[in-house]
């Protein structure tokens, strides 16, 4: 036992969760001697590997000439789909992504085969001599193009509750419209990189950046044509992943393990920056038609949404984010009679994938879009249409979500109310009014947004977490865990919990890289659960070490083992108080088990797929964020000038990571929403494969003030110490930033007419959106 404490011992004493701690590789982060994946000292006669990319968005490969490419200077030899000894896929759910492109390549980046040569350098200019002969075949770029064509990665979806065609029908008032939301590259600063090193008889070692060792580890086993137990994939952490490392690090696995395993010599295969924003997928753009029946009030009684999302060339993981964004589509509100549809667009272009937020910013957005309209229509303030439309409390009926989950942790209210009055909504708003009746070029705007994202894998077995936690016999301790570093924080978070449970300094645990020879069939850190799963799993084996230790101690000094405390690298037991290291190393001696597992699974989670509809979260995350925006009419440029954010983390683990996980997802949100735009040219070719031409926030992006707090409220269900993740829900906080420039546009039409804005707000797009409204008005008039 430890929460309660030990009399006269301060909270700080024995508290290390709940409490702002420094990430645990801050230090070295800002050293530099962090070691990421490319830091790995090499081992000796080490090869480097580059992938030949396809130049043509669909089209059967004729002929293939790699004799160009093998008399390059330092090339060892080049591998394509026939030299593949296992399996030539790398799909995470459905098979059909190979890793080398064999007899058709579908996108213009796709990996064709790997050149393998003494230096990096040397394989990359080796990798651009192949002589292709293609023979083209149609091409479908755009997800519009994919629904005319029907032409889908799996069969559409649907969700219905209620009657929409009815209540529709019936509905005094109706908003009608289209919107379309690009996608967004990951933009991880440390590029896609694996490192292949052959061990002894079959064995593989590879260490890679990834969100998912164990699916990399059954991809370049099945690759290799071996079992998985010869495989191990080790990450000690990666230069963030936001979801791009969550399937799509498996292709460089897997290339670099078969020219390891062809050549039985160590190969690095390390993405520069181009080639992997022409090869791996991104956030999906979605574009949506929606109908929406509402009453006098603005209240909403029947919504339609047809959502189609550029999937690209194959499934990748474009289910499970078509069924988040199916699954998010009611944001805070509740709907009563609602048909939503996704269907993900087959199309020539990358394979989209996970990105923050997962198919969640991609719902949720599109009925912010339509309450904006309604508010418009209405001529009223939409903050209030928000509130109106909120999930009611138990017992009002309103708070079961259209699949079916009751909402039983619902604080929307209370959070945007605190808000409301912490930013000074109302007073700002009547400013904003003024200034633009008096400031005919620069207009200003301001939106409050709220979110509700809900936590958990969508797909039910993944909710399931392992960790192993050593004491050494000097009383330091050791913790491994399923879960992966990205820069989130998760190792910080988990050792604060091995040390709360055992009592001891943060200072004494210490966290290793994730080793699939260590927890075996983890899931991917992914799905904001990262801390709760693992977090729970390492609670679980810290928490037997402890019994075990108290057991030990009673048989010692007496006493019940109920109220033998752990606190302050103490042990306090039957009136007396003993050093840690000094039980454990008299446990040991006693031939006590100083280490153990522990596993996670999260409870009462159940999902039917055929309806869409059960119990597909454990709990609720909530926030609200109000942004002011000044846009220039002429330029079509806009700036964040303020940003409100609050943010629901429960009761936090810490405080501070929770913090910068809030400030990075919302400035992460806003360049997808404002100024990261991807554009494909006519031949189907991304164009926007570097920071040159694809713009992400820099420091002079974020708003000169930033208020960021955390709303204190204890998660309803049991999660790690009744905290909440934040990895993935702020960044649905940066619509306010959307909506505050369509705001500002609408101002330009004294907020008569609703202004047409597609995301990302870009400035031609703000030009547009701002020449429609005017020629709205002028016709009108
Ligand atoms: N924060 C940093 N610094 N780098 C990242 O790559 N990924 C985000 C989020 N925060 C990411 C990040 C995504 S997409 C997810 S799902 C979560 O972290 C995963 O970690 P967690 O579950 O441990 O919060
Ligand atoms: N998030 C991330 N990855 C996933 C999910 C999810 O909800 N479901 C399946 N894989
Ligand atoms: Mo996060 S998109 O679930 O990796």
């Amino acid at each position: 036992m430890n929460d309660a404490g030990v009399p006269g011992l301060k909270e700080a004493a024995w508290k290390a969760v709940g409490v702002p701690r420094a990430h645990e590789s801050a230090a070295l982060h800002v050293l530099g001697q962090a070691t990421y994946t490319d830091d790995i000292p090499e081992v000796q006669g080490t090869l480097h590997g580059a992938l030949g990319l396809s130049s043509k968005p669909h089209a059967r490969i004729v002929a293939t000439d790699f004799s160009r490419v093998a008399a390059a200077a330092g090339v060892v030899n080049v591998f394509a789909a026939s030299d593949i000894p296992g399996l030539n896929d790398c799909g995470p759910i459905i098979h059909d992504d190979p890793i080398f492109a064999d007899g058709v390549v579908m996108y213009v980046g796709q990996p064709m085969f790997i050149v393998v040569a003494t230096t990096h350098d040397q394989a990359r200019r080796a990798a651009r001599l192949a002589d292709i002969v293609y023979e083209d075949l149609p091409a479908i770029l755009t997800p519009q193009a994919a629904k005319a064509a029907q032409s889908y990665v799996l069969p559409p979806m649907r969700l219905t509750r209620g009657d929409y065609r009815q209540a529709y029908e019936a509905a005094p008032h109706f908003v009608k419209g289209e919107l379309y939301v690009g996608g967004q590259e990951q933009f991880y600063l440390e590029g896609q990189i694996a490192y292949a090193v052959p061990q002894e008889d079959k064995g593989m070692l590879v260490l890679c950046s990834t969100q998912h060792p164990s699916e990399m580890q059954h991809v370049v086993a099945h690759a290799l044509g071996v079992h998985s137990h010869n495989i191990v994939v080790e990450c000690r952490r990666m230069g963030g992943g936001f979801g791009g490392k969550e399937s799509q690090s498996a292709l460089w696995c897997a290339a670099a393990a078969i020219a390891a395993a062809k050549l039985k010599r160590p190969v690095k295969l390390r993405a520069d920056r181009d080639d992997d924003m022409l090869v791996t997928g991104k956030r999906h753009c979605f574009h949506y038609e929606y109908e929406v029946g509402y009453a006098a009030d603005g209240r909403i009684l029947a919504a339609k949404v047809d959502m189609v999302t550029r999937a690209g060339y194959s499934a990748d993981l474009s289910g499970p984010v078509a069924t988040r964004a199916v699954c998010h589509f009611d944001n805070t509100y509740y709907l009563s009679d609602v048909d939503i549809r996704a269907a993900c667009g087959k199309t020539n272009t990358q394979s989209n994938t996970a990105f923050r937020g997962f198919g969640g910013p991609q719902g949720a957005i599109a009925i912010e879009y339509v309450i904006d309209d309604i508010a418009r229509k209405l001529g009223r303030d939409p903050l209030d249409i928000r509130r109106l439309n909120f999930y009611g409390k138990e017992g009002e009926g309103r708070n079961v979500t259209p699949y079916g989950q009751v909402v039983v942790d619902n604080v929307i209210d209370a959070l945007a109310a605190e808000l409301e009055a912490s930013s000074d909504y109302r007073a700002r708003r009547e400013a904003i009014t003024a200034f633009n009746r008096a400031s005919p070029v620069l207009k200003k705007g301001l939106a409050l947004t709220p979110v509700k994202f809900g936590i958990a894998f969508n797909v039910t077995h993944l909710n399931q977490a392992g960790a192993l936690v050593h004491v050494y016999v000097d009383g330091s301790i050791l913790v491994n865990h399923g879960g992966t570093e990205m820069g989130q924080g998760i190792n910080t978070k988990v050792m604060q919990v091995v040390a709360h449970e055992l009592g001891v300094d943060m200072a004494n645990v210490r966290a290793t890289a994730t080793d699939t020879s260590k927890v075996a069939n983890t899931s991917a850190t992914a799905a904001s659960t990262g801390a709760d799963l693992n977090g729970k799993a390492a609670q679980d084996a810290a928490r037997q070490i402890r019994n075990r230790l108290a057991a030990y101690a009673v048989k010692l000094y007496g006493g019940d083992i109920e109220a033998v405390c752990f606190a302050a690298d103490t042990v306090f037991v039957n009136g007396r108080q003993v050093r840690f290291p000094e039980l454990v190393q008299k446990a040991y001696l006693a031939r006590v088990q100083l280490w153990s597992d522990g596993f996670y699974a999260t409870p009462g989670l159940h999902w039917d797929p055929k309806t869409m509809s059960g119990n597909p979260f454990s709990y609720f995350a909530y926030g609200a964020a109000v942004s002011e925006v000044v846009v220039d009419t002429l330029t079509g440029e806009s700036k964040l000038l303020r940003a409100d954010v609050l943010y629901d983390a429960g009761r936090s683990l810490n405080p501070a990571i929770d913090i910068g996980q809030v400030e990075g997802a919302f400035i992460q949100g806003m360049g997808w929403l404002t100024t990261e735009e991807l554009w494909w040219n006519s031949a189907g070719k991304l164009m926007t494969h570097a920071p040159s031409t694809y713009k992400i926030p820099a420091v002079s992006d974020c708003p000169q003030d930033f208020r960021v707090k955390l709303y204190d409220n204890a998660n309803v269900a049991d999660n790690i110490h009744r905290s909440k993740a934040v990895g993935e829900p702020p960044l649905l906080l940066a619509f306010s930033v959307f909506f505050a420039i369509r705001d500002a546009v609408s101002a330009v039409g004294d907020h008569k007419v609703n202004p047409p804005l597609n995301a990302p707000a870009t400035c031609e797009e703000i030009l547009k959106s701002i020449a429609a409204v005017e020629g709205a008005i002028g016709g009108a008039a």
